[in-house]
């Protein structure tokens, strides 16, 4: 509606600055037409409506599990499966009195709102590049008034929903986009339900977003295939398992497990919680070790529906390394990720058993080269998955503003029934204590060569 303002005033100008004489009876012909304009967006309140979450969900409850303090046994799983109630999440309506898409202006303008993880973004990470005139994006906020969607990062909004730090206007054909990077594990303690009624559109790694930006995709990956953006697979490496880890919360149960897997094959750790090999955010350093491997732990920090994470595409399947991996269930792994080219840890009783299982592979090249046949077996039919960037502006080209949609239940939608989608990884049998990985490998001929 802004821009129909606009246009309307370009005419204007346009008039004058050919000097028309315009009698006063077209003059007062264009008076009434805006009078008329900026009536109907009153009687919509699309100017005057501040925003005011309009429903309230029900609380949900939390389900706080901190015993990770406890022995492998078998990772319980983290998930139960999901209810599918997509309806009591969001509300969709028509409202024809709005803009459809004919009336909107190219290009799309894209404020974003918030920063990301405290710095400013970046506009290597909007890069899109087959969308350039389509859509402008800009985190200048005072732009706010003529954008077609604004963007939120969850991580660097308030905890509790505060008008204050929200745009003061909110027009009616404005997408406010939720946008979350991290899993909700990561961000529990922000109350969701106060945001209830707010956002219009999700984007998350989750498939089931509005604007879905998996962390990385069979699309992707065939593509690093055929660009020879993958690195070779080899059974001629020098070592067996690598794990580069950082976070070395020793409770983590993936800490548990791969200290207790390190008792019967050797495994060398990188990172914060190892070796400081490689300055941080060096992934040439970090991918020139892990490419000699034949096995990467690709351990989730937690078990969150659909979270497969740069750990698994990138750090092992790219380095052409096969990923051992803790987090969401097989399953998701299997709908997201090549077949057969991965190892799941809820596949074995015990660590104990997963070791003699790579102790196998490592003597068997035939077994080991078929974690890769993926490679060479492409599936015929694989969906394309833009960036995240590219998508938000592809669907809001083809998305008629009469198609309304908000989250009255954005809490349950992200986290599930009692937490369901997003749990920390749990171990059975309680032990008290762990030598937090004792087990170093000191003897790996990768490890004397660096
Ligand atoms: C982000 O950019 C704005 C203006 O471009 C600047 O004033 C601000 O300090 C920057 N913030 C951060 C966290 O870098
Ligand atoms: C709400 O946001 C405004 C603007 O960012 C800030 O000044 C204010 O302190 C916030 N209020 C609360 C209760 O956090
Ligand atoms: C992701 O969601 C789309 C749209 O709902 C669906 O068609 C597709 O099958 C889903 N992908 C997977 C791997 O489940
Ligand atoms: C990589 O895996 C493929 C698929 O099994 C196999 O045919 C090929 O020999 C392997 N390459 C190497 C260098 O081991
Ligand atoms: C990253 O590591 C590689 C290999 O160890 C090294 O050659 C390169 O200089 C490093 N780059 C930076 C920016 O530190
Ligand atoms: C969506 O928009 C893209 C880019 O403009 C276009 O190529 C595509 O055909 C559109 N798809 C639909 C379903 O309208
Ligand atoms: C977004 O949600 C708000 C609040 O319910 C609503 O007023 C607006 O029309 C919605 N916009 C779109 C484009 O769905
Ligand atoms: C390292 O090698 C030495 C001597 O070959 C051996 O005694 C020791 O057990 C090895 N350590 C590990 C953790 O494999």
């Amino acid at each position: 509606m802004f821009q129909v303002v606009v246009a309307l005033n370009n005419i204007l100008q346009v008039s004058n600055s050919r000097k028309m004489r315009a009698p006063r009876v077209f003059c007062a012909f264009i008076l009434i037409i805006l009078m008329s304009i900026f009536g109907f967006l009153f009687k919509l309140g699309s100017f005057s409506n501040y925003i005011r979450p309009p429903f309230k969900a029900h609380s949900a409850t939390y389900l706080h599990v901190q015993n990770a303090h406890s022995h492998f046994g078998a990772l319980k799983k983290g998930i139960s499966t999901p209810h599918n109630h997509p309806s009591t999440f969001y509300k969709t309506w028509n409202d024809n009195t709005a803009f459809r898409t004919g009336d909107r202006l190219m290009p799309m303008k894209i404020v974003i709102w918030t920063t990301f993880f405290g710095r400013n973004y970046s506009s290597k990470l909007l890069a899109c590049p087959s969308l350039r005139k389509s859509c402008t994006l800009t985190t200048d906020r005072q732009q706010v008034a003529e954008a077609d969607a604004v963007v939120f990062h969850f991580w660097d909004t308030p905890k509790i929903y505060n008008r204050s730090a929200m745009p003061s206007v909110r027009l009616p054909h404005q997408y406010w986009v939720w946008y979350a990077k991290e899993c909700p594990e990561n961000n529990r303690n922000v109350d969701l339900t106060s945001y209830s009624g707010v956002y219009n559109w999700t984007m998350t790694y989750r498939n089931d977003s509005d604007i879905p930006g998996p962390l990385g995709s069979l699309y992707q990956i065939y593509n690093l295939l055929m660009g020879k953006g993958l690195k070779e697979n080899s059974t001629e490496k020098s070592g067996l398992v690598v794990w580069f880890v950082s976070k070395c919360y020793k409770y983590f149960p993936r800490h548990i497990y791969a200290t207790e897997l390190s008792r019967y094959i050797p495994i060398d750790v990188f990172g914060g919680c190892g070796r400081r090999i490689c300055p941080r955010a060096n992934n040439t350093c970090k991918d020139n070790i892990v490419s000699q491997y034949k096995f990467y732990l690709a351990f989730e920090s937690y078990s969150c529906k659909e979270y497969i994470t740069e750990k698994f595409w990138h750090n092992a399947l790219k380095n052409g390394v096969v990923p051992i991996v803790i987090g969401p269930p097989k399953s998701d792994y299997e709908k997201f990720t090549p077949p057969n080219s991965f190892i799941h840890v809820d596949d074995f009783e015990s660590p104990e058993a997963l070791a003699s299982y790579i102790k196998m592979l490592d003597r068997n090249d035939d077994k080991y080269n078929q974690y890769f046949s993926w490679r060479t077996n492409r599936p015929k039919l694989i969906p394309e998955i833009l960036g995240q960037w590219c998508l938000l502006c592809t669907k809001l080209i083809n998305t008629s503003s009469a198609e309304k949609k908000v989250y009255t239940d954005l809490e349950r939608w992200w986290k599930g029934e009692n937490y369901e989608f997003c749990k920390p990884l749990v171990l059975t049998d309680n032990i008290f204590d762990v030598n937090y990985l004792t087990h170093y490998n000191t003897n790996s001929s990768v490890l004397q060569t660096l």
